[in-house]
């Protein structure tokens, strides 16, 4: 069968982090908030992993979930471990969430051009913060960090998009 317009335009984006409680699903959230908001959720395709697989299976941490709540957003969650090599073909983006991320991904693999932190498209190389040995207010400034870096994400994907159909 001929691929949908729709399928063909399609770019994926993964968001990682470590345990794939805390920081990527509420990162994979917030995009689609955003998305959603200036109606382009369909362009995307949006997941988020963990390099490690211990909390593989469970919801999102219970402090992600509130912040996001407290935010009016409902965190839903499952899991997983970064798959390889298949989650560096199905998406073009591989989005980090610390420095520690991308080492894990180059050396399993991925094409370092596509590995990019997330907070470079906010305010520099910068990592955020692993908020699972921390406080409420760490979770607080995650959220923040995240929700800036991910309409920062997509104001240049969009972009790079309509430079890519002119
Ligand atoms: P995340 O936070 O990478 O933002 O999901 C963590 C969650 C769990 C663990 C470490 C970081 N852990 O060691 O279990």
């Amino acid at each position: 069968m001929r691929p949908t317009i729709e399928a063909m335009a399609t770019t994926g984006v993964l968001f990682v982090c470590l345990g794939n409680i805390c920081r990527s699903p509420l990162a994979r959230m917030l995009f689609e908030h955003h998305a959603a908001q200036r109606g382009l959720m369909g362009h995307f395709l949006v997941d988020s992993c963990g390099t490690g697989g211990w909390h593989a299976g469970g919801p999102a941490d219970p402090r992600s979930v509130a912040v996001a709540r407290e935010h009016g957003l409902v965190l839903e969650h499952v899991a997983r471990q970064l798959l390889v090599p298949s989650d560096f073909s199905r998406f073009e983006h591989l989005i980090v969430m610390d420095a520690n991320n991308k080492r894990t991904l180059i050396r399993r693999g991925a094409d370092a051009k596509r590995v990019r932190l997330i907070r470079e498209f906010l305010d520099g190389e910068l990592d955020v913060p692993d908020p699972y040995e921390g406080s409420r207010e760490n979770f607080e400034h995650v959220y923040s960090l995240l929700d800036g870096a991910c309409a920062g994400l997509l104001d240049g994907l969009a972009a790079t998009r309509t430079k890519g159909l002119t």
